[in-house]
């Protein structure tokens, strides 16, 4: 059997302190130079590489070895370290070299599919495919590992804070947020399904029920939802929730977490309190309840200027019952030609604006296609307004309310990335407070809850509930970092007659509420206490820290933009047998589609199908 003798330390941190001494390395072969009588190789290991120096006078074999080796063999490497007379300094290693006295191959590779270094152009297919060799790549230790510290510093957190952790089941039955489920069916129940959970919302109210007090769990959720950068099917959330307490207390909690983890993975001091800011007016100034407050660029109701304008476009607007509403962009006027501002009228056409009115102000002067509009109260007014300085484009959207806050929100978003407004490394962090209750959701054609029906109404609220529901305002919270929803929460209700006026205005009938939430509305009955709680998005978060544009970067193993798995091709049709097992019947009209699954198997895997030929012939 093979003894493997420990290691020394890894190979990224042999620096100056390990100069005259013996080291025993492992690692992978990053490169090989062979200079004739001298050879290089580059040895990485998770903490970065270390220089290996082979030269002749060690010996022909020695030489001959390192000679044979190709990248991504794995090898052991006994040596000296010396120090190197080329100093490297982008390396953290960079000062010394281990002078080989002895290589061993442990294991030999094939040359790999793309080469592991950051910045490769590959394909996301291939880095899926071959995902233990994209993983290999500096850039993904290093968020994988930040992952891990996040992990660390949150469970001494909670610990630290006397929270327990309880883990709930994977396979229940829906709790609705929002999503699609995810199914498992039941073998010994033909028919029936387990859904597993898009959070375990239900799960940890009732641990409140059942006087745990304070709960906390690194849950995994699964949301089948549509795919964005931001979002991945299975994820996990640092999931709390607390008994007797309220918004303050559960705020308090989040904020020292995410101090802690903010100290302990970044070295960064969050201030704290977190700022706050109202539903209402981050939507009116940011245009979204998830505003970025890295940059200022504010956008700013302008019907009251324009109310009778001669303008149609926005006095039409206005008189209907909209708004016009605007941003400046400051230094815009040169940077922004006629064609690009068109480009900018057609992107925020997908957010259903009509058009983008604008005009520049450069020289006390106001130019651009609606300029000839303005009157002399306009122009002082537009200067007043957005303090105008010089230089600026000013962008208009007249349109209902909820039109003008997405198109602005979006294109305030592009106009700070294009005019390098954003500064970097930075992780601002804000609360969005006092939401709405409900909000309605054009996709279903109905009143949806803005969190959940969990959620408690504000004391106006819970009058409302019984007159006008779509008036209410709900004790939730959002945290949002950097214009991305990193985490929510909310006061939930505990008392059995409000949770029924929920779902009654929320469209359920009695007998249908009761067949869903029978448990937990009994269960409210039975002596709940008052509790809170809050969930955060561990990979949203760790994508953010790690400054990484997609979420895949910081999960180990993540399915790709279509949902799929390419390395181990997941999903795939299961045999008939099993199929069988579970009572399942797969209609006609479904046999063309695991044709077409078993057809993108087998295109995925012809590659490995000659392998596995050579084994039986
Ligand atoms: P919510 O649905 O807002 O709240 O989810 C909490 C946080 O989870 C993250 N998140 C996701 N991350 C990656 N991929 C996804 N598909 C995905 N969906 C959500 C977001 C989000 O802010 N039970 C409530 C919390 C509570 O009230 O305590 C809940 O799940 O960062
Ligand atoms: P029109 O009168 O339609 O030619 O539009 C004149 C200018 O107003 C063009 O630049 C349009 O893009 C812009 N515009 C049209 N509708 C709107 C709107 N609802 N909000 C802002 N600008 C608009």
């Amino acid at each position: 059997m093979e003894q493997m003798e420990k290691r020394t330390d890894y190979c990224g941190n042999i620096t100056a302190e390990y100069i005259g001494k013996n080291v025993n390395l492992y690692g992978w072969v990053q490169r090989v130079r062979n200079l004739g009588n001298l050879l290089f190789i580059d040895l990485r290991d998770r903490e970065g590489l270390v220089q290996v120096v082979v030269n002749h006078d060690s010996g022909e074999k020695l030489m001959s070895i390192a000679s044979s080796l190709g990248n991504e063999y794995v090898i052991q490497v006994k040596g000296n370290v010396v120090k190197r007379s080329d100093v490297n300094p982008e390396m953290k290693t960079g000062e010394v070299e281990v002078d080989a006295t002895e290589i061993v191959v442990l294991n030999a590779a094939q040359n790999p599919p793309f080469e592991i270094k950051d910045n490769i152009e590959v394909s996301e297919q291939t880095r899926l495919k071959y995902r233990y060799l994209d993983l290999r790549r500096p850039s993904l230790q290093k968020a994988i590992i930040l992952r891990s510290k996040i992990l660390r510093a949150t469970h001494e957190y909670f610990d630290e804070q006397g929270f327990i952790n309880i883990e709930t089941p994977i396979m229940g039955k829906s709790s609705p947020e929002g999503a699609r489920d995810y199914l498992v069916p039941s073998r010994i129940y033909p028919g029936s399904f387990y859904a597993l959970p898009q959070s375990p919302q239900l799960f940890k109210q009732l641990l409140m029920g059942a006087g745990f007090d304070k709960y906390y769990q690194l849950a995994r959720c699964f949301r089948d939802e549509d795919l964005r950068g931001d979002r991945q099917p299975e994820f996990t959330q640092i999931d709390m929730e607390t008994s007797f307490t309220d918004e303050q207390q559960v705020q308090d909690y989040t904020e020292g977490l995410l101090k802690k983890i903010m100290k302990d993975v970044m070295e960064i001091d969050l201030p704290t309190p977190i700022p706050r800011i109202s539903w209402d007016d981050a939507m009116n100034k940011y245009g979204t309840d998830k505003p970025d407050t890295r940059y200022e660029m504010l956008i700013h109701d302008l019907s009251s200027i324009f109310k009778d304008s001669a303008f149609k476009v926005f006095s039409g607007a206005i008189a209907n019952g909209g708004f016009v509403k605007g941003i400046a962009v400051k230094d815009g006027a040169a940077e922004y030609s006629r064609k690009k501002i068109e480009k900018k009228q057609e992107y925020i056409k997908r957010y259903h604006a009509k058009g983008l009115a604008w005009v520049k102000y450069e020289d006390d002067e106001f130019s651009g296609p609606i300029a000839r509009f303005l009157t002399d109260e306009n122009k002082t007014a537009l200067k007043q307004e957005f303090k105008l300085g010089g230089g600026e484009l000013v962008v208009f959207v007249a349109d209902k309310w909820k039109v003008c806050c997405d198109s602005l929100d979006h294109l305030r978003r592009e106009f700070a990335a294009e005019t390098g407004i954003i500064p970097k490394h930075v992780f601002d962090f804000v609360w969005v407070v006092d939401w709405p209750l409900f909000e309605y959701d054009e996709g279903f054609g109905r009143w949806i809850a803005a969190h959940h029906p969990f959620t408690m109404p504000d004391d106006e609220g819970i009058k409302l509930l019984d007159t006008d529901p779509h008036k209410a305002h709900a004790r939730s919270y959002d945290i949002v970092m950097n214009g991305d929803e990193m985490g929510g929460g909310s006061i939930r209700i505990h008392k059995r007659s409000i949770q029924e006026k929920m779902f009654k205005a929320l469209g359920f009938t009695k007998k249908r509420a009761y067949e869903q939430f029978g448990y937990l509305l009994d269960a409210l009955d039975m002596g709940f206490p008052p509790h809170a709680g809050l969930a955060i998005g561990l990979d949203r978060f760790a994508m953010m820290l790690a400054e990484k544009d997609n979420i895949r970067d910081v999960l180990a193993f993540p399915k790709n933009a279509s949902a799929s798995e390419p390395m181990m091709h997941a999903p795939a049709p299961v045999s008939d047998q099993q199929l069988a097992d579970l009572g399942i019947l797969v209609e006609d009209q479904y046999h063309e589609s695991v044709k077409k699954a078993n057809e993108r198997l087998e295109a995925e895997a012809q590659e490995d199908a000659a392998k596995n030929a050579t084994w039986d012939e």
